[in-house]
Protein backbone atom coordinates (compact mmCIF):
# COMPACT_ATOMS: atom_id res chain seq x y z
CA UNK A 1 0.00 0.00 0.00
CA UNK A 2 1.84 3.01 -1.44
CA UNK A 3 1.38 6.37 -1.18
CA UNK A 4 -1.17 6.88 -3.52
CA UNK A 5 -3.27 4.99 -1.36
CA UNK A 6 -2.31 7.41 1.49
CA UNK A 7 -3.97 10.34 -0.31
CA UNK A 8 -6.81 8.88 -0.99
CA UNK A 9 -8.18 8.21 2.22
CA UNK A 10 -7.09 11.47 3.80
CA UNK A 11 -9.09 12.77 1.35
CA UNK A 12 -11.80 10.90 1.33
CA UNK A 13 -12.04 10.10 4.70
CA UNK A 14 -13.90 6.53 5.38
CA UNK A 15 -15.27 6.65 2.11
CA UNK A 16 -13.39 4.45 0.22
CA UNK A 17 -11.44 1.44 1.84
CA UNK A 18 -9.30 -1.00 0.70
CA UNK A 19 -10.23 -4.24 0.61
CA UNK A 20 -10.11 -6.02 4.38
CA UNK A 21 -7.23 -8.45 3.28
CA UNK A 22 -5.12 -5.28 2.95
CA UNK A 23 -5.78 -4.28 6.53
CA UNK A 24 -4.73 -7.42 7.67
CA UNK A 25 -1.26 -6.78 6.48
CA UNK A 26 -1.12 -3.49 7.84
CA UNK A 27 -0.50 -5.17 11.26
CA UNK A 28 2.42 -7.16 10.37
CA UNK A 29 3.83 -4.77 8.45
CA UNK A 30 3.47 -2.52 11.32
CA UNK A 31 5.42 -5.23 13.75
CA UNK A 32 7.96 -5.95 10.98
CA UNK A 33 8.62 -2.26 10.54
CA UNK A 34 9.20 -1.61 14.25
CA UNK A 35 11.22 -4.59 14.47
CA UNK A 36 13.61 -3.03 11.65
CA UNK A 37 13.90 -0.09 13.64
CA UNK A 38 15.28 -2.59 16.39
CA UNK A 39 17.98 -4.43 14.67
CA UNK A 40 21.48 -4.43 15.74
CA UNK A 41 23.38 -2.84 12.37
CA UNK A 42 24.97 -5.87 11.64
CA UNK A 43 22.02 -7.79 11.29
CA UNK A 44 19.71 -6.37 8.63
CA UNK A 45 22.07 -6.86 5.53
CA UNK A 46 21.89 -10.63 6.31
CA UNK A 47 18.26 -10.48 6.40
CA UNK A 48 18.46 -8.65 2.91
CA UNK A 49 20.82 -11.05 2.00
CA UNK A 50 18.34 -14.34 3.11
CA UNK A 51 15.70 -12.83 1.50
CA UNK A 52 17.32 -12.13 -1.93
CA UNK A 53 16.38 -8.75 -2.37
CA UNK A 54 18.01 -6.46 -4.70
CA UNK A 55 17.89 -2.54 -3.68
CA UNK A 56 15.70 -1.25 -1.20
CA UNK A 57 15.49 -3.54 1.26
CA UNK A 58 12.68 -3.89 3.90
CA UNK A 59 10.99 -6.61 6.04
CA UNK A 60 7.45 -5.25 6.02
CA UNK A 61 7.13 -6.69 2.15
CA UNK A 62 7.23 -9.98 2.91
CA UNK A 63 5.18 -9.48 6.48
CA UNK A 64 1.70 -11.30 4.62
CA UNK A 65 3.65 -13.22 2.38
CA UNK A 66 2.82 -16.01 4.43
CA UNK A 67 -1.06 -15.13 3.97
CA UNK A 68 -0.51 -14.76 0.66
CA UNK A 69 0.86 -18.59 -0.53
CA UNK A 70 -1.49 -21.00 2.41
CA UNK A 71 -4.02 -21.26 -0.33
CA UNK A 72 -1.20 -22.77 -2.17
CA UNK A 73 -0.91 -26.67 -2.44
CA UNK A 74 2.13 -26.86 -1.49
CA UNK A 75 1.61 -24.76 1.44
CA UNK A 76 -1.90 -25.87 2.52
CA UNK A 77 -0.40 -27.70 5.51
CA UNK A 78 0.54 -24.12 7.03
CA UNK A 79 -2.49 -22.98 7.45
CA UNK A 80 -2.56 -24.52 11.06
CA UNK A 81 0.89 -22.89 11.49
CA UNK A 82 -0.93 -19.13 11.75
CA UNK A 83 -2.25 -20.10 15.13
CA UNK A 84 -2.96 -22.18 18.24
CA UNK A 85 -6.33 -23.01 20.46
CA UNK A 86 -7.23 -25.41 23.50
CA UNK A 87 -9.71 -27.46 23.23
CA UNK A 88 -11.48 -26.52 26.49
CA UNK A 89 -10.80 -22.48 25.50
CA UNK A 90 -14.43 -20.44 24.96
CA UNK A 91 -13.85 -17.06 25.73
CA UNK A 92 -15.38 -15.17 27.22
CA UNK A 93 -17.26 -17.92 29.27
CA UNK A 94 -13.90 -20.01 29.57
CA UNK A 95 -10.47 -18.72 29.24
CA UNK A 96 -8.08 -22.06 29.06
CA UNK A 97 -4.41 -22.14 27.54
CA UNK A 98 -4.53 -25.07 27.63
CA UNK A 99 -7.12 -26.85 29.90
CA UNK A 100 -7.19 -30.31 31.16
CA UNK A 101 -7.33 -31.37 27.67
CA UNK A 102 -4.53 -29.77 25.97
CA UNK A 103 -4.52 -28.12 22.92
CA UNK A 104 -6.83 -28.79 19.53
CA UNK A 105 -5.07 -29.74 16.22
CA UNK A 106 -2.03 -31.67 15.60
CA UNK A 107 1.00 -31.95 18.06
CA UNK A 108 3.45 -28.93 16.99
CA UNK A 109 1.76 -27.80 14.53
CA UNK A 110 0.68 -24.16 15.69
CA UNK A 111 1.75 -20.65 16.09
CA UNK A 112 4.28 -20.86 18.63
CA UNK A 113 5.35 -24.24 17.62
CA UNK A 114 6.03 -22.44 14.32
CA UNK A 115 8.02 -19.83 15.77
CA UNK A 116 10.21 -21.89 17.76
CA UNK A 117 10.45 -24.41 14.40
CA UNK A 118 11.65 -21.73 12.25
CA UNK A 119 13.84 -20.37 14.80
CA UNK A 120 15.87 -23.37 15.09
CA UNK A 121 15.91 -23.59 11.48
CA UNK A 122 17.33 -20.31 11.12
CA UNK A 123 19.85 -21.03 13.75
CA UNK A 124 20.97 -24.34 11.82
CA UNK A 125 21.18 -22.52 8.22
CA UNK A 126 23.80 -19.86 10.46
CA UNK A 127 26.21 -22.31 12.03
CA UNK A 128 26.24 -23.97 8.20
CA UNK A 129 26.79 -20.28 6.80
CA UNK A 130 29.46 -19.56 8.60
CA UNK A 131 31.24 -22.27 7.99
CA UNK A 132 30.80 -21.71 4.43
CA UNK A 133 29.24 -25.43 3.97
CA UNK A 134 25.11 -23.92 2.99
CA UNK A 135 23.89 -25.10 -0.08
CA UNK A 136 21.49 -23.25 -2.43
CA UNK A 137 18.68 -25.10 -1.33
CA UNK A 138 19.53 -24.25 2.40
CA UNK A 139 19.59 -20.75 1.12
CA UNK A 140 16.09 -20.86 0.13
CA UNK A 141 14.98 -23.16 3.35
CA UNK A 142 16.17 -20.45 5.30
CA UNK A 143 14.34 -17.49 3.13
CA UNK A 144 10.87 -19.41 3.56
CA UNK A 145 11.56 -19.85 7.81
CA UNK A 146 12.87 -16.28 7.65
CA UNK A 147 9.28 -15.17 6.08
CA UNK A 148 7.33 -17.41 8.12
CA UNK A 149 8.89 -16.26 11.42
CA UNK A 150 8.32 -12.72 10.80
CA UNK A 151 4.42 -13.53 10.20
CA UNK A 152 4.28 -15.51 13.23
CA UNK A 153 5.74 -13.01 15.65
CA UNK A 154 2.99 -11.18 14.18
CA UNK A 155 0.36 -13.62 14.28
CA UNK A 156 1.14 -14.54 17.99
CA UNK A 157 0.04 -11.00 19.04
CA UNK A 158 -3.37 -10.88 17.59
CA UNK A 159 -5.24 -12.55 20.53
CA UNK A 160 -7.90 -14.01 17.88
CA UNK A 161 -4.80 -16.45 16.71
CA UNK A 162 -4.68 -17.78 20.51
CA UNK A 163 -8.17 -19.19 20.31
CA UNK A 164 -9.72 -21.82 18.50
CA UNK A 165 -13.64 -20.42 19.67
CA UNK A 166 -15.43 -19.67 16.03
CA UNK A 167 -12.35 -20.37 14.48
CA UNK A 168 -10.57 -17.39 15.80
CA UNK A 169 -13.66 -15.01 15.61
CA UNK A 170 -14.13 -15.57 12.29
CA UNK A 171 -17.42 -17.61 12.13
CA UNK A 172 -18.39 -14.23 14.97
CA UNK A 173 -20.78 -11.56 12.87
CA UNK A 174 -20.40 -8.30 14.49
CA UNK A 175 -21.45 -4.79 13.74
CA UNK A 176 -18.79 -1.68 13.68
CA UNK A 177 -19.42 1.81 12.70
CA UNK A 178 -23.17 -0.16 11.13
CA UNK A 179 -21.39 -2.31 9.27
CA UNK A 180 -21.55 -5.85 8.63
CA UNK A 181 -17.79 -7.29 10.00
CA UNK A 182 -16.47 -10.66 12.28
CA UNK A 183 -14.31 -10.25 15.10
CA UNK A 184 -11.36 -11.77 13.62
CA UNK A 185 -11.67 -8.87 10.52
CA UNK A 186 -12.15 -6.34 12.95
CA UNK A 187 -9.37 -7.15 15.01
CA UNK A 188 -6.91 -7.78 12.09
CA UNK A 189 -7.55 -4.38 10.26
CA UNK A 190 -11.07 -2.12 10.94
CA UNK A 191 -9.85 -1.32 14.67
CA UNK A 192 -6.16 -0.47 13.09
CA UNK A 193 -8.22 1.35 10.05
CA UNK A 194 -10.12 3.64 12.41
CA UNK A 195 -6.70 4.60 14.82
CA UNK A 196 -5.40 5.55 11.45
CA UNK A 197 -8.33 7.51 10.03
CA UNK A 198 -8.56 9.29 13.07
CA UNK A 199 -4.72 10.16 13.89
CA UNK A 200 -3.44 13.77 15.91
CA UNK A 201 -2.38 15.85 12.83
CA UNK A 202 1.11 15.78 13.87
CA UNK A 203 2.19 12.56 12.99
CA UNK A 204 1.82 13.00 9.56
CA UNK A 205 4.80 15.10 9.54
CA UNK A 206 8.59 13.11 9.75
CA UNK A 207 9.84 12.84 13.68
CA UNK A 208 13.35 14.72 13.96
CA UNK A 209 14.10 10.81 14.41
CA UNK A 210 16.67 9.37 11.79
CA UNK A 211 16.49 5.95 13.10
CA UNK A 212 12.84 5.98 12.69
CA UNK A 213 12.04 7.64 9.58
CA UNK A 214 14.92 6.04 7.53
CA UNK A 215 12.80 2.80 7.81
CA UNK A 216 9.13 4.19 7.00
CA UNK A 217 8.57 3.62 3.26
CA UNK A 218 5.47 6.55 2.44
CA UNK A 219 3.28 4.25 3.33
CA UNK A 220 -0.82 5.16 4.67
CA UNK A 221 0.29 3.97 8.05
CA UNK A 222 3.92 6.25 8.48
CA UNK A 223 2.02 8.33 10.81
CA UNK A 224 0.46 5.50 12.79
CA UNK A 225 4.41 3.94 13.15
CA UNK A 226 5.52 7.18 14.28
CA UNK A 227 2.54 7.46 17.02
CA UNK A 228 3.32 3.94 18.39
CA UNK A 229 7.25 4.67 18.35
CA UNK A 230 6.45 8.10 20.17
CA UNK A 231 4.08 7.70 22.67
CA UNK A 232 4.58 4.18 22.99
CA UNK A 233 7.82 2.41 22.87
CA UNK A 234 9.59 6.03 23.74
CA UNK A 235 6.48 6.72 25.95
CA UNK A 236 4.09 5.01 28.07
CA UNK A 237 6.44 1.53 27.32
CA UNK A 238 9.92 2.31 28.07
CA UNK A 239 10.35 1.12 31.65
CA UNK A 240 8.38 -2.25 30.19
CA UNK A 241 10.65 -3.14 27.23
CA UNK A 242 12.55 -5.06 29.38
CA UNK A 243 9.91 -6.74 30.49
CA UNK A 244 8.87 -8.11 27.40
CA UNK A 245 11.93 -9.97 26.28
CA UNK A 246 12.13 -12.05 29.89
CA UNK A 247 11.56 -15.50 29.67
CA UNK A 248 11.21 -17.52 33.09
CA UNK A 249 14.35 -19.13 33.94
CA UNK A 250 14.61 -22.31 36.25
CA UNK A 251 17.83 -22.29 38.52
CA UNK A 252 17.90 -25.74 38.51
CA UNK A 253 18.58 -25.24 34.46
CA UNK A 254 20.98 -22.51 35.09
CA UNK A 255 23.52 -25.00 36.86
CA UNK A 256 23.63 -27.30 34.22
CA UNK A 257 24.24 -24.66 31.65
CA UNK A 258 27.49 -25.27 29.61
CA UNK A 259 27.26 -22.60 27.64
CA UNK A 260 26.73 -19.34 28.61
CA UNK A 261 25.85 -16.62 26.26
CA UNK A 262 24.99 -12.98 26.44
CA UNK A 263 22.39 -12.01 24.21
CA UNK A 264 20.89 -8.17 24.10
CA UNK A 265 18.38 -5.78 22.04
CA UNK A 266 18.92 -1.83 21.15
CA UNK A 267 15.99 0.10 21.53
CA UNK A 268 17.40 3.65 19.98
CA UNK A 269 20.99 3.23 21.60
CA UNK A 270 19.20 2.04 24.63
CA UNK A 271 19.96 -2.06 25.78
CA UNK A 272 17.00 -3.76 26.57
CA UNK A 273 17.19 -7.43 27.30
CA UNK A 274 20.16 -9.48 28.64
CA UNK A 275 19.81 -13.08 27.95
CA UNK A 276 21.56 -16.22 28.34
CA UNK A 277 21.11 -19.36 26.19
CA UNK A 278 20.00 -22.16 27.68
CA UNK A 279 17.48 -25.50 27.95
CA UNK A 280 15.04 -26.08 26.83
CA UNK A 281 11.73 -25.29 29.10
CA UNK A 282 8.11 -27.01 28.39
CA UNK A 283 5.98 -23.68 27.68
CA UNK A 284 2.36 -25.31 28.42
CA UNK A 285 3.28 -28.76 27.39
CA UNK A 286 4.26 -27.30 23.39
CA UNK A 287 8.28 -27.23 23.98
CA UNK A 288 8.44 -23.93 22.60
CA UNK A 289 9.96 -22.19 25.05
CA UNK A 290 13.94 -21.72 26.52
CA UNK A 291 15.14 -19.19 29.12
CA UNK A 292 16.17 -17.26 25.26
CA UNK A 293 12.74 -17.42 23.83
CA UNK A 294 9.74 -18.15 25.45
CA UNK A 295 6.53 -17.69 22.64
CA UNK A 296 4.07 -19.63 25.14
CA UNK A 297 5.01 -16.99 27.84
CA UNK A 298 4.69 -14.31 25.76
CA UNK A 299 1.32 -15.55 24.10
CA UNK A 300 -0.10 -16.72 27.90
CA UNK A 301 -1.41 -12.93 28.84
CA UNK A 302 -2.10 -11.72 24.82
CA UNK A 303 -4.89 -14.89 25.05
CA UNK A 304 -5.88 -13.85 28.64
CA UNK A 305 -7.30 -10.30 26.02
CA UNK A 306 -9.35 -12.81 24.63
CA UNK A 307 -11.67 -13.29 28.07
CA UNK A 308 -11.01 -9.45 29.31
CA UNK A 309 -12.19 -7.52 26.37
CA UNK A 310 -12.19 -9.01 22.97
CA UNK A 311 -14.86 -11.47 23.21
CA UNK A 312 -17.66 -8.95 24.81
CA UNK A 313 -20.04 -10.76 27.38
CA UNK A 314 -23.01 -9.62 25.01
CA UNK A 315 -22.11 -12.09 22.34
CA UNK A 316 -23.21 -15.47 24.31
CA UNK A 317 -26.24 -13.50 25.92
CA UNK A 318 -29.80 -12.69 24.19
CA UNK A 319 -30.37 -11.40 21.91
CA UNK A 320 -27.08 -11.72 20.09
CA UNK A 321 -26.75 -15.23 21.23
CA UNK A 322 -29.86 -16.09 18.85
CA UNK A 323 -28.12 -14.91 15.84
CA UNK A 324 -27.20 -17.89 13.84
CA UNK A 325 -23.33 -16.92 12.57
CA UNK A 326 -22.25 -18.49 9.47
CA UNK A 327 -20.03 -21.24 10.29
CA UNK A 328 -17.95 -22.55 7.38
CA UNK A 329 -14.35 -21.73 5.90
CA UNK A 330 -11.33 -21.43 7.72
CA UNK A 331 -9.05 -20.23 10.73
CA UNK A 332 -7.67 -16.75 10.54
CA UNK A 333 -7.53 -14.27 8.03
CA UNK A 334 -8.98 -16.85 4.79
CA UNK A 335 -7.45 -14.43 1.78
CA UNK A 336 -10.11 -16.14 -0.25
CA UNK A 337 -12.96 -15.08 2.18
CA UNK A 338 -14.55 -12.16 -0.25
CA UNK A 339 -18.07 -12.02 1.24
CA UNK A 340 -16.76 -9.74 4.17
CA UNK A 341 -15.39 -7.25 2.15
CA UNK A 342 -18.67 -7.09 0.55
CA UNK A 343 -20.33 -6.80 3.93
CA UNK A 344 -17.38 -3.79 4.88
CA UNK A 345 -18.29 -2.12 1.14
CA UNK A 346 -22.20 -1.99 1.63
CA UNK A 347 -24.22 1.12 2.92
CA UNK A 348 -24.96 1.13 6.42
CA UNK A 349 -27.72 -0.20 7.37
CA UNK A 350 -29.45 -1.47 10.72
CA UNK A 351 -28.13 -5.17 11.14
CA UNK A 352 -28.94 -7.78 13.80
CA UNK A 353 -25.19 -7.76 15.30
CA UNK A 354 -23.76 -6.69 18.28
CA UNK A 355 -22.22 -3.00 17.72
CA UNK A 356 -18.74 -2.63 18.28
CA UNK A 357 -17.62 0.57 18.01
CA UNK A 358 -18.89 2.15 20.70
CA UNK A 359 -16.97 4.09 23.90
CA UNK A 360 -17.54 0.76 26.27
CA UNK A 361 -15.96 -1.59 23.36
CA UNK A 362 -14.00 0.21 21.02
CA UNK A 363 -13.14 2.83 23.14
CA UNK A 364 -11.64 1.15 25.80
CA UNK A 365 -9.13 -0.67 23.33
CA UNK A 366 -8.40 2.91 21.90
CA UNK A 367 -7.60 4.86 24.99
CA UNK A 368 -5.87 1.70 26.54
CA UNK A 369 -4.01 1.38 23.58
CA UNK A 370 -4.66 -2.47 23.39
CA UNK A 371 -3.95 -2.54 19.51
CA UNK A 372 -0.76 -0.36 20.02
CA UNK A 373 0.81 -1.98 22.83
CA UNK A 374 0.45 -5.40 21.17
CA UNK A 375 2.16 -4.41 18.01
CA UNK A 376 4.48 -2.50 19.77
CA UNK A 377 5.45 -6.13 21.78
CA UNK A 378 5.30 -8.11 18.43
CA UNK A 379 7.97 -5.12 17.28
CA UNK A 380 10.24 -5.27 19.91
CA UNK A 381 10.50 -9.11 19.82
CA UNK A 382 10.70 -9.86 16.36
CA UNK A 383 13.82 -7.61 16.79
CA UNK A 384 15.11 -9.40 20.00
CA UNK A 385 15.01 -12.89 18.26
CA UNK A 386 16.40 -11.67 14.85
CA UNK A 387 19.14 -9.75 16.70
CA UNK A 388 19.67 -13.33 18.37
CA UNK A 389 19.65 -15.69 15.32
CA UNK A 390 21.58 -12.83 13.32
CA UNK A 391 23.81 -9.89 15.00
CA UNK A 392 27.21 -10.34 14.70
CA UNK A 393 29.06 -11.01 18.27
CA UNK A 394 32.42 -9.92 17.36
CA UNK A 395 31.06 -6.78 16.04
CA UNK A 396 30.48 -5.09 19.89
CA UNK A 397 29.33 -0.95 18.23
CA UNK A 398 26.32 -0.49 19.05
CA UNK A 399 23.74 1.51 17.03
CA UNK A 400 24.93 5.53 16.48
CA UNK A 401 22.40 6.92 18.51
CA UNK A 402 22.34 10.92 18.63
CA UNK A 403 19.70 11.85 20.92
CA UNK A 404 18.53 10.36 24.29
CA UNK A 405 15.05 9.22 25.07
C1 LIG B 1 -11.38 -20.13 2.65
O1 LIG B 1 -12.76 -20.20 2.96
C2 LIG B 1 -13.53 -20.77 1.91
C3 LIG B 1 -14.98 -20.70 2.34
O2 LIG B 1 -15.25 -19.42 2.85
C4 LIG B 1 -13.08 -22.22 1.65
O3 LIG B 1 -13.83 -22.77 0.58
C5 LIG B 1 -11.60 -22.22 1.29
O4 LIG B 1 -11.16 -23.55 1.18
C6 LIG B 1 -10.79 -21.50 2.37
N1 LIG B 1 -9.42 -21.37 1.91
C7 LIG B 1 -8.38 -21.72 2.63
C8 LIG B 1 -7.05 -21.48 2.05
O5 LIG B 1 -8.51 -22.20 3.73
C1 LIG C 1 9.77 -27.79 11.25
O1 LIG C 1 8.56 -28.31 10.77
C2 LIG C 1 8.70 -29.21 9.68
C3 LIG C 1 7.33 -29.61 9.21
O2 LIG C 1 6.55 -30.07 10.26
C4 LIG C 1 9.48 -30.40 10.08
O3 LIG C 1 9.65 -31.25 8.97
C5 LIG C 1 10.81 -29.92 10.58
O4 LIG C 1 11.54 -31.01 11.05
C6 LIG C 1 10.66 -28.91 11.68
N1 LIG C 1 11.97 -28.41 12.01
C7 LIG C 1 12.38 -28.26 13.25
C8 LIG C 1 13.77 -27.71 13.42
O5 LIG C 1 11.70 -28.52 14.22
C1 LIG D 1 1.41 15.02 18.86
O1 LIG D 1 0.34 15.54 19.59
C2 LIG D 1 -0.01 14.82 20.77
C3 LIG D 1 -1.22 15.47 21.39
O2 LIG D 1 -2.30 15.33 20.51
C4 LIG D 1 1.18 14.80 21.73
O3 LIG D 1 0.87 14.05 22.87
C5 LIG D 1 2.37 14.22 21.04
O4 LIG D 1 3.51 14.29 21.87
C6 LIG D 1 2.67 14.95 19.73
N1 LIG D 1 3.71 14.23 19.03
C7 LIG D 1 4.77 14.82 18.51
C8 LIG D 1 5.72 13.97 17.78
O5 LIG D 1 5.00 16.00 18.66
C1 LIG E 1 28.15 8.61 15.01
O1 LIG E 1 27.47 9.77 14.49
C2 LIG E 1 28.22 10.95 14.69
C3 LIG E 1 27.32 12.13 14.23
O2 LIG E 1 26.65 11.82 13.04
C4 LIG E 1 29.53 10.87 13.88
O3 LIG E 1 30.27 12.05 14.07
C5 LIG E 1 30.31 9.66 14.39
O4 LIG E 1 31.50 9.51 13.61
C6 LIG E 1 29.49 8.40 14.32
N1 LIG E 1 30.19 7.30 14.94
C7 LIG E 1 30.31 6.10 14.38
C8 LIG E 1 31.02 5.07 15.17
O5 LIG E 1 29.84 5.85 13.27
Amino acid sequence: MRFSQVSLILATGSAIIPHANAWGAVGHEVVATVAQMHLHPSVMPILCDILKYKGDCHLAPVAAWADKVRGLPQYRWTGPLHYIGATDDYPSETCAFPGEKGWEGRKNINVLSGIRNTTSVLEDYMDLRKAGLSTESDDDAAQVALKFLIHFVGDMHMPLHLTGRDRGGNGIKVSFDSRVTNLHSLWDGLLIAKRIRTIPSNYTRPLPLPEVESHLRGTIYDPYIRRVIWEGIMGKYEDELNSWLSCPAEPSVQTLQTNWEQWISWTFGRRIGSWIAGSRLTGGGLNTDDETLCPYHWATPIHALNCQIVFPKALDEPPYNRVSFSGTGEHACNSSNKAHDVHWLSRPRKNPYLELDTPQYSGVIEDSWIVEKLMSQGGIRLAAVLNWLFADMEDSTLPNRTYTL
